[in-house]
C-alpha cells in the first residue's frame, strides 16, 4: 500500500468530502454515488486491493468517476466480502474514511430503487422490513380465509395429502402463475434498463459462461485468495459462500420440484399427493433441507457480521428476505410430514402464505441483488475482454 504522502494530489483534494459533494449535486449523481466516487479516486491511485475482486480492475480501466452508470456498475459488482475494507489504511477513523462495502452497499439499494418497475414501487426497498411484513400477514390472512371458506374449518378430516380438495389447482396455477409472472416482469423490465444504461458492449459466448461461472460460484466471495470472506473481524472464512451456496442451490431444486410436479400434473396426468421417493419430493426435500441450513447460517453471519460492512439501513430487507425463505422451506416440510392429517388444510394454509409474500416481494426486496449482480458480472466479462485505453492496472 502507498503512503498517504504519495497519493495523488487529486485524491487527497477528495478526502474532503463537502466541495465535492456540492459538485457532483450539479452532474445528477447523488450523495452516495458522489461518496463511491470520492472512494474509487483514492484507491485508483493506491491500487493496494487490486487482486481481491473485480471491482478493482474494472476501476483501474477509468480515470473518472462522474458517471452515474459507471457507479452503479461498480457498486453492483461488488460482492460486499469486506476484504478491501480490513486492508485499507484509510478506513475508520482515518481521515479518508475509506470504506468501500459500506458506500457500495448504499449505491446499490439506490439502483435497485431507481430502476424499479413500475417506478413508485421502488419506494418499498426502503422500509423493506415493513413491506416484507404486510405482505406476509396479508398473504397469510388471505389463505387462511380461502381455507376456511372452502372448508368452513381450519382443521378437518384427515384427507391423505388431497391439496385439491381445499384449493382446486386451477386456483393456483394462476394466483401464483400471475404473482411469478409480474415478479419476472419487473425484475426483468429494471434490469433492462440497467444494462442499457450501463452500455456494456457485445457478449460473447465466453464471456456469457465466465460470468455465470462467476455468479454460480460466487467467486468474488473467496477474497481473491480462496480463504473467504470476513464477517465480524479480519479473519477469512468461507462460510458466507457455503451458506449462499445451500440457500441458491436448495431454492433452485424447490423451484425445480414445482415445475417437474406442474409437468407432472399437466403432462402426465399425474395427481398429487407424490410418493415419498418421487421426483417432486425428493427435489423438494433435498432443497428444502438446503434452504432451512443456508438461510439459518445466513441469519447468523448476518447478525454477527461488523458493523462497519455494508449498510445498516438495509438488514431489515437481508433480514426479511433470509426469514421469508427460511420459512417457505420449514412450512413446506411441515406440510410434507403432516399432509395425511387434519392439519393439512392448516398446513397448506401457511406455507402457500408465505410463498405467497416471498413472491409478492421479490421483484422489491433482496432478491434484486441476484439479477442487478449478474449483470454487473457479465459486463465485467464483457469489458475485461475489450482493449483497456489505459493499461495501467492488471487484470
Ligand atoms: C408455486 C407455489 C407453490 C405451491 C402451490 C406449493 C405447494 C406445495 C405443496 C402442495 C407441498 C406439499 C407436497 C407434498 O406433501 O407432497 C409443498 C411442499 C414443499 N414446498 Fe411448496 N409450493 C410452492 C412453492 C414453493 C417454493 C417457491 C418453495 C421454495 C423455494 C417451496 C418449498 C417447498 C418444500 C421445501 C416442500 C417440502 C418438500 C416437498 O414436499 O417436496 N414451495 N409445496
Ligand atoms: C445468481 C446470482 C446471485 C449472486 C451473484 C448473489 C450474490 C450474493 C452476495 C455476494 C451476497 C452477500 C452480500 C450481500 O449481502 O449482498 C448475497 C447475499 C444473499 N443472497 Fe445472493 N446472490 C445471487 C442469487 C441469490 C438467490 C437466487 C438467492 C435466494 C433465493 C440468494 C439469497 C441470498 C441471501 C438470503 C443473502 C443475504 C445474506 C446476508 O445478508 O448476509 N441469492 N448474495
Ligand atoms: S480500499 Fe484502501 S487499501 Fe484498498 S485500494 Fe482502496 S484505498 Fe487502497
Ligand atoms: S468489499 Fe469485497 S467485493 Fe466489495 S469492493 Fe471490497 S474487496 Fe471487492
Amino acid at each position: 500500500m502507498q503512503p498517504l504522502e504519495s497519493l495523488t494530489r487529486e485524491a487527497q483534494d477528495l478526502a474532503g468530502k463537502t466541495e465535492h459533494s456540492i459538485s457532483w449535486h450539479n452532474k445528477g449523481i447523488s450523495e452516495n454515488e458522489a461518496e463511491v466516487a470520492r472512494q474509487m479516486q483514492i484507491c485508483n491511485a493506491c491500487r493496494y486491493c487490486e487482486g481481491f475482486c473485480a471491482v478493482f480492475p474494472a476501476m483501474a480501466r477509468r480515470l473518472q468517476f462522474d458517471s452515474k452508470a459507471d457507479l452503479n456498475y461498480l457498486a453492483n459488482l461488488c460482492h460486499n466480502c469486506g476484504a478491501c475494507l480490513h486492508a485499507c489504511q484509510y478506513a475508520p477513523p482515518h481521515e479518508f474514511m475509506v470504506n468501500v462495502p459500506q458506500a457500495m452497499a448504499k449505491v446499490r439499494m439506490e439502483t435497485y430503487t431507481d430502476f424499479a418497475w413500475p417506478a413508485p414501487l421502488g419506494k418499498l426497498y426502503k422500509n423493506n422490513g415493513l413491506t416484507v411484513s404486510l405482505a406476509a400477514a396479508f398473504s397469510l390472512a388471505l389463505f387462511l380465509v380461502l381455507t376456511v371458506l372452502s372448508t368452513g374449518k381450519l382443521l378437518h378430516e384427515p384427507l391423505a395429502g388431497n391439496f385439491y380438495a381445499i384449493f382446486p389447482h386451477n386456483t393456483l396455477v394462476l394466483m401464483f402463475g400471475l404473482t411469478f409472472g409480474f415478479a419476472v416482469l419487473a425484475l426483468g423490465i429494471g434490469v433492462k434498463r440497467f444494462w442499457s444504461e450501463i452500455t456494456p458492449g457485445q457478449a460473447t459466448g465466453e464471456a456469457i459462461g465466465e460470468a455465470a461461472h462467476n455468479a454460480l460460484r460466487l467467486k468474488y466471495l473467496d477474497g481473491g485468495h480462496g480463504d473467504g470472506c470476513n464477517d465480524e473481524d479480519d479473519r477469512f472464512t468461507l462460510r458466507r459462500r457455503r451458506y449462499h451456496h445451500l440457500t441458491f442451490y436448495g431454492f433452485m431444486l424447490c423451484f425445480a420440484s414445482t415445475s417437474v410436479a406442474t409437468l407432472y400434473h399437466y403432462v402426465f396426468g399425474l395427481q398429487a399427493p407424490y410418493g415419498y421417493t418421487s421426483l417432486p419430493v425428493i427435489l423438494g426435500t433435498v432443497g428444502g433441507i438446503g434452504l432451512l441450513i443456508g438461510p439459518a447460517g445466513l441469519m447468523w453471519l448476518n447478525l454477527n457480521r461488523s458493523a462497519l460492512h455494508g449498510d445498516a439501513a438495509q438488514k431489515p430487507m437481508d433480514i426479511g428476505f433470509i426469514s421469508l425463505l427460511f420459512l417457505t422451506s420449514l412450512t413446506g416440510l411441515a406440510l410434507l410430514i403432516w399432509r395425511d392429517t387434519s392439519a393439512m388444510a392448516l398446513l397448506l394454509a401457511i406455507h402457500l402464505g408465505i410463498v405467497m409474500a416471498l413472491f409478492l416481494t421479490l421483484p422489491y426486496g433482496k432478491f434484486a441483488h441476484g439479477v442487478y449482480r449478474s449483470a454487473a458480472l457479465l459486463k465485467w466479462s464483457i469489458e475485461k475482454r475489450m482493449p483497456n485505453r489505459l493499461s495501467l492496472g492488471s487484470e
